[in-house]
């Protein structure tokens, strides 16, 4: 199938591969020129495991080409998979102008029946609202080709997006004609065949909330285990085992229940956001992911309160964040937990350090006032207290005894629970973490 994606950002471009990978001939779509260039030398413009290879072997078959000419990519094209952001606006609504310009693209250049799916995620009804742009566009322009819109809701996170994509648990579409589900069936016909998983077909609008009632789950998952976390802190018990106790549960499930400091990166926090706002615009307030929101905040201010308790002010005081990323297997600093704890210890009058082994150029961009390592011996050396924000392996990799020899004061602050406590306790460190025993209860 002649398949055009808009946008390879994350979403874009992982699915651009993986569609060539399925023998279908795709055109990758971007406004951005550099972005594109890179592409066209056959490089991914962002990490991302087994990516690389993956473009490799699909461009070198002749699938996939990059271009940022709309009518190169999508006349003569008969699906178009619109991947382009939908970021949030100061209200938590998303900003769908993007999304609206692709549809005005599709109505003037398309040169045949073409169904555009969106594949970022949109509230529910966004696919009523495109249909109305391309019509009126239509009508506008003379044109009378057939334009229908369906959902088709990608799934994979960052660091293992590819391996998401190729094997994902579930393909969910919606759609409003049988021609159009025919055409993704075609689509992931041969992802079918190969994998066996599992397909969800049905309207728009269900597969729109698919999407946002999913990862506004997983949120929660998190901001739960998190809550319990502070109680667990309160009356001496360990979230990591209580997690791992109610993981056992087949209808409760281990994963997403792991404390720290907070969710972030380009999806949940602006995808809850924006279910809450859907949700309040149709009158059924969700209030509960008001406080999914405020429990994630609270975790990073939580962190600050314990650099308060052992550092007592922070004016002058040497803090160093062990990781910036969202999460360790990505160079995404979107809404990284990490990112705003160095804004508001800079604020508290704290001189911030920031080690990271993949982002350290892009940290010192944002954050000029910021040190940044990317070696780790350096970074510890003579602060007065570390931070654990992501949990890569070389900070995993970390001893006490690395800890007592750089530090000018014993005290760790791990917000992503990646040491034992018992061991890191008994090498003399002030040890905190996320609902587990800590210095000061070890005195108690
Ligand atoms: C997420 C969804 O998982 C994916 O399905 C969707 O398509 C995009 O959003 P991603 O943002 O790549 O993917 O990251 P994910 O692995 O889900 O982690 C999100 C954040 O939650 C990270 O900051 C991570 O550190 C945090 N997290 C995750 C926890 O704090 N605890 C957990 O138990 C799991």
């Amino acid at each position: 199938m002649r398949i055009a994606v808009v946008g390879v950002g994350h979403v874009g471009l992982v699915s651009a591969a993986a569609f060539g990978r399925w023998g279908h001939d795709v055109v990758g779509l971007d406004d951005d020129a550099a972005k594109v260039a890179t592409l066209r030398e056959g490089r991914a413009w962002f990490y991302e495991p087994g990516l690389q290879e993956l473009l490799d072997e699909v461009i070198a078959a002749g699938r996939l080409t990059f271009t940022s000419d709309p009518v190169e990519a999508i006349a003569g094209a008969e699906v178009v998979f619109a991947c382009v952001g939908t970021p949030a606006l100061p209200d938590g609504s998303p900003n769908l102008a993007y999304l609206e310009a692709v549809a005005h693209t599709v109505a003037e250049v398309a040169t045949g029946d073409v169904l555009l799916v969106e594949k970022s995620t949109v509230p529910a009804s966004t696919g009523r609202r495109l249909e109305q742009v391309i019509v009126r566009e239509q009508a506008r322009l003379g044109k009378s080709h057939r334009i229908e819109v369906a959902s088709n809701p990608e799934f994979l996170r960052e660091g293992t997006a590819v391996e998401d994509t190729l094997h994902p648990d579930r393909v969910v579409y919606g759609t409003s004609s049988d021609w159009a589900r025919d055409v993704l069936r075609r689509v992931y016909a041969p992802l079918v065949a190969q994998d066996g998983c599992p397909v969800v077909e049905t309207d728009v609008a269900t597969s729109e909330v698919i999407k946002h009632a999913s990862n506004a789950f997983l949120a929660t998952r998190i901001s739960f285990i998190n809550a319990v976390a502070r109680i667990c802190e309160q009356v001496g018990a360990d979230v990591d085992v209580v997690a791992d106790g109610m993981g056992h549960d087949a209808r409760i499930g281990r994963s997403f229940l792991s404390a720290g400091l907070g969710y972030g990166g380009s999806c949940f926090p602006k995808d809850v956001d924006a279910f809450a706002h859907l949700a309040r615009q149709v009158g059924v307030p969700f209030r509960l992911l008001d406080e999914v929101r405020a429990i994630n905040v609270g975790q990073r201010r939580l962190i600050v309160d314990k650099l308060r308790q052992e550092l007592w002010h922070l004016d002058g005081k040497t803090v160093v964040l062990l990781g910036a990323a969202f999460k360790p297997g990505t160079d995404d600093l979107r809404e990284a937990p990490a990112m705003y704890l160095a804004e508001e210890l800079a604020a508290a009058g704290a001189d911030v350090r920031i080690y990271d082994p993949v982002t350290s150029a892009q940290v010192a961009a944002r954050l000029p006032d910021v040190q940044t390592h990317d070696t780790v011996g350096p970074a510890l050396a003579g602060a007065h207290a570390a931070v654990v924000c992501t949990e890569w392996d070389e900070v995993r990799a970390l001893t006490p005894q690395d800890f007592l020899n750089g530090l000018a004061y014993p005290i760790v602050i791990d917000g992503r629970n990646a040491y034992d406590p018992g061991v890191m306790l008994a090498a003399g460190l002030r040890y905190h973490s996320i609902g587990r025993r800590s210095a000061e209860r070890q005195e108690a």
